[in-house]
This record gives structure tokens, sequence and C-alpha cells, in this order.
């Protein structure tokens, strides 16, 4: 690619800053555009090595624009070929910083830019890259400028009309955003294709693919009647596995239809599946982009819960139609505008296609695995952040998670129905316009009458409230009284911690029978609170934050036999779950510490679970699972992962010798007949594998044999990934042939292939270390492919007690794979800074060694802004 820095023709050409000095751009900075561009014309000579790009922008000046700004086109790693404005050649231009300043005086003028681009070496898979033999684009957030100078920010909204031409041979299919308005054949076996978008769009919502692709061909039929044309486009031998992925896309399109009136506004949707992506997907305007692993399924290659991945993420990307591309987001501050509800809501979708109770235990596992830790740890911010060096590094657990609990929030305070009024106050009001998230807070509040003054706070403030309750009762006057209090972060930014509005499901349970007279919303917004519940002749059973209506940790002094009353009685199942969790990481963390604590409670209520006929075997699947070593460490101090490892092993150990016979039992019931995606077959299966899991714990002698024939037997992935993750603890005699067989069965399916290379690093065996470093030299592992790096590296990361080796050499081995991969793909990099970045939180030695990881990360030369922005910060 061109180095902008050594061949730029200018002398003003600024040198780029250092990336130690990386610039920090601030929310409070935004300023309004001086110059929009109504409309774009872009022609692709397309070909992998060398692709012409010839743009044609109409510019306007701002009125509102006070002083004659020149027009500053952002550019990375371009050089424009030529520059015409208003029909004329034009060389009084100067690159500064990769951007494209033009001294232009007139209110408005027509700007033609050529570019030449090479995708074949774009190694960061943002702008146009090739993947696969095809051609295709990435543009969130700032990739657009990657393919040609445009001002690249989202507030720039333009109608685009696209003409691509490529090999007919290389390219058959050729798709980009909109309506296909004309296509015919070229000269020297080439043929083009014209499109036209109708809706004005940021230049981030930009797409375009050019391929040797196949559809999976449909139509859904709008509310209003309106016929639309769905694609899924895949590789050739890909089709079969596209079956779930169009289901799911109809089931969305219904969906928002019902639930938020929102319907599609295009007589075309094309899903476009690739191998090589940096994230999940991409929700560009009619041409949706994804990773092919939230695309491609079938029994005997996906797991549930990749089938559950699919239907999510396809959901999410559809509805960012609305939420995300009707109403975009005027700077990239405003992220959560659209992440956030965008992940509410494919969060209610799945619950409504599913189960209300597991869909909500999953969300809040995925919350406190991946938020909660972010913002105890030093790249805490707030879900609408105050300042970035790089934005790629704030598509965060946060900006998404923490976000949809935030627009979950203001759902539990409002109700379902003024909730529905306000969002269609919000896209009513800013359809067709870039938006802040004050502009949603302010719809929702004018919509569903509703006063959010203080509930901002929940923008602005980072870090996890910590709610404390106590619950005390008078038998004279039969009144118990609900004292809480919360507790917020203090950050640097502000004097105060802010209040926050904090919303509790609460119920108060009858001792005996565990039953009670209706929940309540309680409101917490002050610092401390009381509230009295009459009529309560015996001391009632606290159950509070219910369905973890608020996203906070709830610091209850409730004794052992308490949490093992609602682990069996609550009627509210994330409630009883959540009891039982805390039941089990009470006691874990108390032996972690030397504690006395009393195991017996524990195995009665997971006995009880057990026994209890009437629970859903999906659910008791839940219910028995130990809290990861993970979540237990970050209720603890100091971690010490080895302790945490072996507390754990060791009840795990107990639970499984204790109850054996039953988990033989299950198992044995839930043997699977016919494949099938229902929810019985597949709590079965879940049940399955957490009964063989148990099994094994036990040290039965059996347990590898059980394992394998499992194993060996089976005719859908979860059971087989099941097996063979029980199977990848154990020694080489047991556990080879199965990874052989896997390997010479589906070294050709890239997808089940990361599998094999997940299950390996994520053994708890001694070796996993060294197992990972020989892994990485395997013919098949590639640095180029960001879901081989994620199965083997970022699996790695996710192995509390292999990556925390006492040794140091995860943390030596992450460090090293980071600095070579930052010189590919910085975005993808990045993301493995978070796991050293923790190191405050360890005992002594491992900080120290995490501590020094990183330290050698920050001393390469040339980092990205990527890695740089996550190192400094984390060191900082
Ligand atoms: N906007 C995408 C989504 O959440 C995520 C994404 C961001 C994809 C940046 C690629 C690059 O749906
Ligand atoms: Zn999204």
């Amino acid at each position: 690619m061109l180095d902008v820095q050594k061949t730029a023709n200018n002398e003003m050409a600024d040198a780029a800053p250092h990336p130690q000095e990386a610039r920090t751009i601030r929310r409070e900075d935004y300023r309004p555009p001086a110059w929009f561009v109504p409309e774009v014309h872009l022609d692709f000579q397309l070909g992998a090595e060398q692709t012409v790009v010839k743009s044609r922008l109409d510019v306007r000046r701002s009125k509102s624009a006070k002083y004659q700004e020149p027009l500053i086109l952002d550019g990375d790693d371009l050089l424009p070929v030529s520059v015409r404005v208003d029909g004329e050649s034009w060389t009084d231009w100067t690159l500064v910083e990769g951007a494209l300043h033009l001294p232009l005086t007139g209110a408005s003028h027509i700007v033609e830019i050529t570019v030449e681009i090479d995708p074949s070496t774009n190694t960061q898979l943002m702008g146009l890259y090739a993947s696969g033999g095809m051609l295709c684009t990435q543009c969130e957030a700032q990739g657009f400028r990657r393919i040609t100078f445009f001002p690249d920010r989202p507030d720039i909204l333009s109608r685009y009309t696209v003409r691509m031409e490529g090999s007919k041979a290389d390219y058959p299919v050729l798709l980009c955003n909109g309506d296909k308005t004309d296509a015919g054949d070229a000269d020297g076996g080439r043929h083009w294709a014209e499109w036209v978008d109708p809706w004005p769009k940021p230049s981030y919502l930009f797409a375009l693919v050019a391929g040797d692709l196949v559809a999976n061909n449909d139509s859904f039929t709008t509310r209003s009647g309106k016929e639309v044309e769905l694609n899924i486009w895949v590789r050739d031998g890909d089709l079969p596995r596209t079956g779930h992925a169009m289901k799911a896309l109809k089931d969305s399109m219904r969906w928002d239809e019902q639930v938020y009136g929102r319907e599609y506004d295009l007589q075309l949707f094309n899903i476009v599946a690739v191998s090589d992506f940096n994230m999940g997907a991409m929700e560009n305007k009619g041409l949706n982009i994804f990773n092919s692993r939230y695309i491609l399924a079938d029994p005997e290659v996906a797991t549930d819960a990749d089938f559950d991945g699919i239907e999510g993420v396809v959901a999410h990307e559809y509805f960012h139609n609305w939420s995300g591309n009707r109403v975009t987001c005027r700077d990239w501050f405003q992220l959560s505008l659209k992440e956030g509800f965008t992940v509410f809501r494919d969060q209610s979708f799945s619950a409504d296609m599913g189960s209300q109770a597991l869909k909500r235990i999953e969300d809040v596992r995925i919350l406190r695995a991946a938020q909660f830790p972010e913002d105890a740890g030093p790249l805490a911010h707030p879900i609408r952040p105050e300042s970035y060096q790089e934005i790629s590094n704030f598509y965060t657990a946060t900006v998404y998670n923490k976000g949809a609990e935030v627009i979950r929030m203001m759902h539990s305070l409002m109700g379902a129905d003024r909730f529905r009024k306000g969002t269609d106050l919000y896209f009513d009001r800013h359809d067709g316009e870039a938006a802040t998230c004050e502009d949603f807070v302010v719809a929702m509040e004018d919509g569903g009458d509703a006063d959010l003054r203080q509930f901002r706070s929940w923008y602005e403030t980072p870090g996890t409230p910590k709610v404390s309750a106590r619950l005390s009762h008078d038998p004279q006057s039969g009144t118990a009284t609900l004292n809480l209090s919360q507790q917020v972060a203090r950050t640097g930014e502000k004097p105060e911690p802010s209040q926050m509005v904090i919303p509790l499901r609460t119920a108060l349970l009858d001792p005996d029978s565990g039953e009670h007279e209706g929940e309540e919303l309680l409101v917490l917004d002050k610092p401390e609170q009381s509230f009295q519940f009459e009529g309560q002749t015996e001391h009632p059973i606290l159950s509070i934050n219910r369905g973890f209506s608020a996203p906070i940790i709830m610091e209850s002094s409730q004794t052992p036999e308490e949490l093992a009353f609602l682990s069996t009685h609550d009627d509210d199942p994330f409630a009883r779950f959540e009891a039982m969790q805390q039941l089990m990481t009470n006691y874990l963390t108390a032996r972690v510490t030397g504690t006395p604590a009393d195991r017996d409670i524990v195995l009665q209520a997971v006995g009880a679970a057990l026994s209890d006929e009437s629970i859903d075997r999906a659910f008791l699947a839940e219910l028995i699972l130990l809290p990861s070593e993970a979540f237990l460490g970050d209720q603890m101090v100091v971690v010490d992962p080895e302790a945490i490892h072996e507390a754990r092993e060791k009840l795990r150990g107990k639970i499984a010798v204790q109850f054996e016979r039953k988990f033989r039992r299950l198992y044995a019931q839930c043997t699977p007949g016919e494949f099938s995606l229902s929810a019985e077959a597949r709590a079965n299966r879940k049940l399955r594998n957490v009964c063989l899991a148990y099994i094994a714990g036990s040290q039965a002698d059996d347990a590898a044999a059980l394992a394998s024939d499992q194993f060996a037997d089976a005719d859908n992935m979860t059971a087989k990934q099941g097996a063979l993750s029980v199977l990848s603890h154990m020694e080489d005699k047991d556990r080879g042939w199965a990874f052989d067989d896997f390997y010479n069965t589906y070294r050709d399916n890239a997808l089940v292939l990361d599998k094999w290379f997940t299950l390996q690093s994520l053994s708890q065996r001694g070796d996993t270390v060294k197992r990972v470093k020989a892994l990485a030299g395997h013919p098949d592992f590639t640095m180029s492919n960001p879901n081989r790096v994620r199965a083997l590296y970022g699996s790695f990361t996710a192995n509390p007690v292999r990556f925390h080796d006492a040794s140091g050499e995860g943390y030596r081995l992450i460090a090293d794979m980071v600095i070579h991969l930052d010189a590919q793909n910085p975005q993808t990099a990045a993301r493995f800074i978070p796991p050293l970045g923790r190191w405050r939180r360890y005992e002594r030695g491992r900080a120290e060694l995490m501590r020094t990881a990183l330290e050698k990360i920050a001393a390469t030369p040339d980092l990205s802004k990527d890695v740089m922005e996550q190192v400094s910060k984390s060191l900082a």
C-alpha cells in the first residue's frame, strides 16, 4: 500500500502524530459539519490487486458555517490520482494527516476524485478487502476513508449512486446498497451493475460485494403488502447451511412490525457471508455483511448455541435498519444510541422466539463476564464515552450490553405501552437524521410521558453501582422494612458521584410457602431509602432485583438458608437461578480465602434442584452449573486463579460424587431421539452435557468411555462438542483419538475447525500453554483470519487457570502474539489487551508478570493507535 507520509506531494503534509501522542477526541468538541454532501456518485473498476475508485461529490457549504472553511475530505492511506473541481483539473490541494484539504470558495461545487487501492494487501479488513476470492467492504466506523476521500463522519447523509465493474468470471455477482437499477456486459470479459440507494445514509453504511456467490432466495411480504426479495449469498457448497439464518431474518422482519411497528423500506434485502471479518456482522443498508459464523449452520456442524447466535445476530443487523440506519448517530460518542437500543431489541426478540428466563440468564451471564470486569478496570467508560483516541476500541460490552440494560430499565420504568409510544416518537421525529442519545431520551420523555431527568446519569457514569439491601421485621406491627442504599464509583471527571435511578423488581416471600402477594417495582433514586411493607406476620424472605431489573451488584446479607430457600421457591426463574449462584459463590469465595463455610447447604440446594420434577431441563442445567472461575475472581479483592480453580474443582467433585447416581439417571433420560431444534430436544442436549461433565468430575472410571461413546455416536455438534470438551481435560490416551477424528472429519470446514482449536485452548491440562504454542505452528493456523485467531488465542485468554499460569508464560505468549498481529490487524490485536489490563486485581507475582507483558507491548515501535490506546490506559 501507498505510504502517504513518504509520497505526499506537498510540503505541508504533516507527519502523522506519533502513536504515543495520539490525539484524544472529545465529545464536548463536536462541531456540525462545514460542508454537506447530498449526492455521491461512485465508480469502481474492480480488481483484487488494483481497484480504481472515481467519486463525484456534490458538496454544499453549510449555511450556518461562520467561516470559509476549506473542504476537508478524510483519507487513510490514499493518494489522489486526479482531482477536479466543477469540471476543471484542480491542483490546489494538500494532504494533512491523510486528509485531503481543498480551499473552495463557493457555496456548492462538484468535486471529482480518482484513487487507486489494492484490496489484496488490505490485512486490516477495513475498507475494501479480499476474502476467499471475493471483494467486500467494511466501513464502520472509519473504513470508508480507506476507499475514497470523503467527510467520513456519521452526520453527513448522502444519496449514493454506484457503478461497479469487474471480471465476469471472478465476480459474477455484483452487489451494493439499495436497488439494482441497471446492469450489462463490458469489454474484456467484464460486466457492470448500477445500484441506487434512495435512502440518504452516512458513509459507514456503504457496502459493496463482488464475488462468485450463490443465493438462498426467498421473499417476505410486509404488513402493508409490499413484497421484499431476500437473499443470503454464500459460497457454492454452503447453500444448505443458510436455512436457519433465512428463518431468523423473516421472523425478525415480522417481529419488528409487530413489536415496534417498523416495516422494511426497500424491495431487496441482501446478506453476504464472508470468512474474514473483524466483528460479528455489519448492518450496511440493504446489504448486511456477516462473519460466516453467524450465517452458516446445520446440526452436524453447529451447536445449539451457534443456532442461537445466528438468530440473534441476524435479528440485530436487521433491526439496525431502523435503529441505526433510518435514524443514525450524530457522532461516534452516540454509538450506544444505535447499539444499546439494538441489542435490547435483539434480546427481546430472542426471548420471544425461545424462553424469556433462559435468555435473561444468558444475557446477564454475558454482562457479568464481559461488561462488569470492563467497568471495574482501567478501560471503564460510560455507555456514552467522553473521549477516545481510536473509536474501534469503543465497540465494547459497555456500549453494547450495558447500553441495552439502560434501555431495558427505561422499559421497566415506563411499561411496555409508554415505552412504545416513546420509541414511535423517536423514530418519527428523527427519521432521516443523525441523532444523539439525548434526542432519544427526550423522545422517550415526550412520547412516553416520562421524567428521565435523573435517569440520564446512566449515560455519563462509568462503573457498576453497588446496592445494599437490609430487610428487618417488626412482629408487633407486622411491618417489614427494606433499607436500600446505593454506592456509585467516584470518577475522576466528576466531583460528586451521581445518584442513579435503580428500578428493582422486588417481592417478599412467605418463609414457609414461598408465596407472595405480588411483585413491586421499587425505584431507588437516593443514596439511602427505606420501603415499608405492612401485614407481614412473619419475617419474609427478600427476593430483589428479580429478572435482573437493574445492572448492579447487589450486596444483601442473605443467609445461606435464605438463598437456598429462594433457589427452590422463588417463582421468578431468574431470581431462583441468581440465589443458587449466590449461594455457590459465597461458599466458594469463603473457601478461597480460608473462611469457614457450610458446604452441606449448597449440596442440599443442588440436591433439591435435581429432584424437583417440575423444573424444565434446560433451566435445571443452568441452575446446577457452578459460577465460572472468572466470575468468582471478580468477587475477590485479590485474585488467585489457582486457588479459585482448586476450590471450584473440589466442589464440583463433591457434587458429582454425592449425586452421581442422579446424574447418570438424568443422563440416560436425556438420550436424544431424532434431531430437532425444539425446546425440549435442546433442553435434553443441554442437560445431558452438564450431566456428562459432572460424571467426569466424579472421577468415575468409565467417564472417558462415556464421553468417547457420546462423541462417537453423536449426530449433532452440541453433543459432539460437549463430549470433546470433557475429553479435552483428560490424558492423551483418552482424548487424542477424538481430537484426531474430529480434525480428520472437519478439516475442510473452517468454522468447525475453529472449535477444534478452541477446545484445545480451553483445556485445563497443565501443558495447555505448550499446546497453544504448538498449534500456532499448525498448517491450518493463520493470523490473517480473525475467527481462527480468536479460536486459538481468544479462547486461551478465557482459560483462567492456564492463561494465568504462575510462570507468566501465558502472558508472554499473548504479548508476543499482539505485537505480531498489530502490524497486520490492529483492530483485532487491540481486543487482546483487556485480559492483561486487569493486572492490578491479581496477586503480586502475577500482577508483576502481566504488567511486564504490557510494557513489552508498549515498548514496541510503530504500534497502532488501537493497541497503544488500550495499553497506555492499562498501564496508567
Ligand atoms: N455495527 C456492527 C453491529 O453491531 C458491529 C461492527 C462494528 C461491525 C464495526 C464491523 C465494524 O451490528
Ligand atoms: Zn449493532
